[in-house]
């Protein structure tokens, strides 16, 4: 007797992801993808969560623990990021629902665009870019447009994973001091020639340019708030290609106003999209990009290709290779 066909597994992506790696999914999977350029409503989600197995969400897909209890059948959310702040991982766990990520493959291009808005901020690219499309080049100045060096400057690195490690490698390249935040468990000096290791205060005294590469919890909400910007060096430049609430965005715009702080390279905000009328837009000091920090073609490739290795995995049966909760005890699969 020939056995009964096993249902197709169901996968609900939230948005157009690489299509080879799409094609994958759709070969082992019933896959239905989101066509907006948006993200799903809340009620799409809802839905959609309610009858799959399998979600490969964004950053901007909020799984909440209301929407997690919800979905009797899901087995995987799987997250098309490093980050999973968007996903109550709690809820996850104890619903036996594993939660994918991509670490690794992001680690280079995410620590290019954070130098590149080192740099942008502070030889003011953006605004002399701004200023030529205006047509008031009208010659060369000696006093015109002056930035700061990168060179020979200290940059302090707050978070020393793989992107912070990756973001030192270019500043000594660079010709420039690394400090980092030195964790309580240990230290990874000698990781990175040269760079060294520091308390946090000591940090934000001697940095010029201060780099935040830590993933956002409760713990790193507002890390960089009213009284780090106090402490900082007159004139610093702050970078941000973590998320944007990890800094206080209002003691942020007070410190770029008073021009204690000199600049800010942004990839993140709070919230995200940044309004259209904040005053963060009206500041020429300001280098903003819309979370970009993981967008070169090759890379998103890989993580989409890992996304989808991630659900594949728990239609096998085990978890994720790249599992974000990996303490979960994997609920069974609906027959
Ligand atoms: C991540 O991976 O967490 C980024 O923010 C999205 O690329």
């Amino acid at each position: 007797m020939p056995r009964p066909a096993r249902p197709r597994r169901r996968v609900f992506v939230t948005r157009a992801i690489d299509a080879a790696a799409l094609a994958r999914l759709c070969a082992a999977a019933e896959v239905e993808v989101w066509p907006g350029e948006l993200p799903p409503p809340e009620r799409k989600l809802r839905n959609a969560l309610a009858h799959a197995d399998a979600i490969l969400s964004m950053v901007t897909d909020k799984i909440d623990a209301r929407l997690i209890a919800e979905a009797s059948g899901l087995r995987v959310i799987s997250n098309l990021a490093v980050g999973v702040d968007n996903i109550d991982l709690d809820a996850a766990t104890r619903a036996g629902i594993a939660v994918g990520h991509t670490p690794g493959v992001l680690t280079e291009a995410t620590a290019d665009l954070a130098f590149g808005l080192l740099m942008a901020t502070a030889r003011r690219i953006g605004e002399g870019d701004r200023h030529v499309r205006a047509g008031k080049w009208r010659t060369w100045g000696p006093m015109t447009m002056l930035g700061r060096d990168v060179h020979s400057s200290t940059l302090g690195i707050v978070g020393f994973g793989a992107i912070g490690q990756a973001m030192a490698g270019r500043a000594s390249g660079f010709g420039m001091r690394v400090l980092y935040l030195k964790h309580r468990r240990g230290s990874n000096d000698g990781k990175i020639a040269g760079a060294r290791g520091v308390n946090l205060r000591r940090l934000l005294e001697e940095s010029d340019y201060v780099s935040i590469h830590v993933p956002l919890t409760a713990t790193t909400r507002h890390f960089i708030g009213r009284r780090e910007f106090s402490l900082m060096k007159p004139g610093a430049i702050l970078i941000n290609t973590a998320r944007g609430a990890i800094v206080d965005q209002a003691a942020m715009l007070a410190a770029l106003k008073s021009r204690r702080l000199a600049g800010a390279g942004l990839d993140v905000t709070d919230p995200e999209p940044i309004a259209a009328n904040d005053p963060l837009l009206r500041l020429d000091n300001v280098v903003i990009t819309p979370h970009i920090g993981s967008a070169s073609i090759a890379t998103r490739a890989q993580m989409a290709a890992i996304a989808v290795g991630n659900v594949q995995d728990v239609f096998a049966g085990r978890l994720p290779r790249f599992c974000a909760n990996p303490r979960v005890r994997l609920r069974a699969a609906q027959t």
